[in-house]
C-alpha cells in the first residue's frame, strides 16, 4: 500500500476520535514516531489534512444523528407498549451506559472547539427528545398494566388500609440497656458469661461446697451430675477472677434458670451479677454504688435499705431493698405496708472464694451484688405476672 494511500493528519485528533464506531467504517491507525497518526479508512486514497478530516467526519456524524433518530422512532413504534420492561430495554439501548446516543457523544471529542458546541447541540437535542419520547412511553405502559390488573380482578375501594405499625423494644431489653449503661459509664466490664455452667462454677467456687444447705437456696436444673443450667449469674464472677488479676470491676447479665413457678417466680429470668475487687474496697463503697443505682432506676426519690442476710460467696451479706414505687414509702398493699421492696442481694466478697480463684484476701477485698431483671420491671411497670413478659403476648407488648 503506497503512502497515497493513508490519510496523514497532521495535528487535532485525539486516539479517542480514531477509535470512533459511528463512522461505520473500518480505521485502523497507528502512531508515528513524530507523534503523528497515519490512518487508512476502508476504500478511500489520497491524502487529508486536519481539515480535510473534518470536512468528512462532521456530514458522517450528522448523518448519523439524523440515523438514529429515525431509527428510534421506528423501534419506538415497535414497541410493545404494555409491556413496561421493553419500554425499559428501549431506553437502555438508547441511553444506557454503552448505549447508542452516549456512543454519538464521546464521538464529539474529535471536533474542533468552534464545531464541538453546533454538533454538541443537535445529539443533545435529539436526546432530550428520546428522553421524552420514553417517559411518555414508561407512563403508557404504567397506565396500561394498570388496566389490565384493574380488568382481571375487582378493586374494592371500601376496603380498610394496611396502616403502620411500630415495633417498640421490650421492657427487659429497656432495662437490660439502662443497667449496662449506669455500669459501663462506671467504668466496670460488661460480660455475658455461658448458660450451661459446671458444679464448680455455679456452686463449689461461690462457697456452696457438695451435700451442703446453701444449696438449698436454688432448685436447679441438673443437665448431668457436673452440669446444670446456671441458678444465678454469679458463676460468672469466678470466670473473671480466674482470668484477670485486681483490680476488677464487672459486671455479667444473662438468663438463669430455677425450678420455680408462680406469680412472680419463673422457671427462666434474666439477672445482673456485680463485683468489685481491689485493695481497700469497703462495704460503704458498695452501699453508694447500689443506692445511686437505684435513684437510676427509680428516680431521684428512691431510698435504699440494707437488711442483714445470708449468702455463701459473701460476709457480710444483706439484703437490698428500695422504697416502694407505689407509695413512695408510706406502706401499701404492695409492699405489705412495709413501705419497702425487695431488689436483690449484696454483700463483701467472702475471702474462701479468693481463695478459690488465687486471690490473696489478705491483700484484697470486695463487694458483689446480685438481682433479678424481671422483679425491676415488674415494679416499674406495675406488671402482676412474671410470665407475661416472655409469653409474646402483643396485646401485653404494645403497651411498651
Ligand atoms: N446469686 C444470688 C441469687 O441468685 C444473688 C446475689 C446475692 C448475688 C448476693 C451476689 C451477692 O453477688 O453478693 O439469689
Amino acid at each position: 500500500m503506497g503512502v497515497s494511500e493513508y490519510i496523514y493528519v497532521s495535528m487535532t485528533l485525539s486516539r479517542q476520535s480514531l477509535d470512533m464506531p459511528c463512522l461505520h467504517r473500518k480505521l485502523s491507525c497507528c502512531t508515528l514516531s513524530n507523534g503523528h497518526y497515519v490512518l487508512n479508512i476502508d476504500n478511500f486514497s489520497g491524502k487529508l489534512t486536519a481539515q480535510g478530516w473534518l470536512n468528512y467526519y462532521i456530514p458522517a456524524m450528522q448523518s448519523q444523528i439524523s440515523q438514529l433518530q429515525e431509527q428510534f422512532q421506528r423501534e419506538l413504534s415497535e414497541t410493545d407498549l404494555n409491556e413496561e420492561q421493553s419500554v425499559e430495554n428501549l431506553r437502555l439501548k438508547y441511553l444506557g451506559k454503552k448505549g447508542l446516543l452516549t456512543d454519538l457523544l464521546k464521538g464529539m471529542g474529535a471536533l474542533s472547539a468552534e464545531e464541538r458546541p453546533v454538533f454538541g447541540k443537535q445529539v443533545n437535542e435529539l436526546k432530550a427528545a428520546v428522553l421524552e419520547a420514553i417517559e411518555q412511553a414508561k407512563e403508557k405502559a404504567a397506565l396500561n398494566a394498570m388496566n389490565k390488573k384493574l380488568s382481571i380482578g375487582k378493586l374494592d375501594i371500601s376496603l380498610p388500609g394496611e396502616g403502620y405499625r411500630y415495633g417498640s423494644t421490650h421492657p427487659l431489653y429497656d432495662i437490660r440497656e439502662e443497667i449496662i449503661d449506669f455500669f459501663a459509664n462506671m467504668g466496670f466490664h460488661v460480660d455475658l458469661g455461658r448458660d450451661i455452667e459446671t458444679d464448680w462454677y455455679n456452686f463449689e467456687a461461690l462457697n456452696m461446697p457438695k451435700d451442703h444447705p446453701s444449696r438449698d437456696m436454688q432448685d436447679t436444673f441438673y443437665l448431668s451430675q457436673n452440669a446444670v443450667l446456671r441458678t444465678h449469674t454469679s458463676g460468672t464472677q469466678i470466670h473473671y477472677m480466674e482470668n484477670r488479676k485486681p483490680p476488677i470491676r464487672m459486671i455479667a447479665l444473662g438468663h438463669v434458670f430455677r425450678v420455680d413457678a408462680d406469680a412472680t417466680h419463673a422457671p427462666m429470668f434474666q439477672q445482673c451479677e456485680g463485683l468489685v475487687v481491689d485493695e481497700n474496697i469497703t462495704f460503704a463503697q458498695l452501699k453508694g454504688t447500689l443506692a445511686m443505682f437505684a435513684q437510676k432506676l427509680f428516680g431521684e426519690n428512691a431510698k435504699t435499705r440494707f437488711r442483714p442476710s445470708f449468702f455463701p460467696f459473701t460476709e457480710p451479706s444483706a439484703e437490698l431493698d428500695v422504697s416502694c414505687v407505689f407509695c413512695e414509702g408510706k406502706g401499701c398493699r404492695k409492699c405489705k405496708g412495709t413501705g419497702w421492696m425487695e431488689i436483690g442481694g449484696c454483700g463483701s466478697v467472702d475471702p474462701a472464694v479468693f481463695d478459690n480463684v488465687g486471690i490473696d484476701p489478705e491483700k484484697y477485698t470486695g463487694f458483689a451484688f446480685g438481682f433479678g431483671l424481671d422483679r425491676i420491671a415488674m415494679l416499674r411497670h406495675h406488671i402482676p405476672e412474671i410470665s407475661l413478659l416472655t409469653s409474646n403476648d402483643q396485646r401485653f407488648l404494645e403497651q411498651f
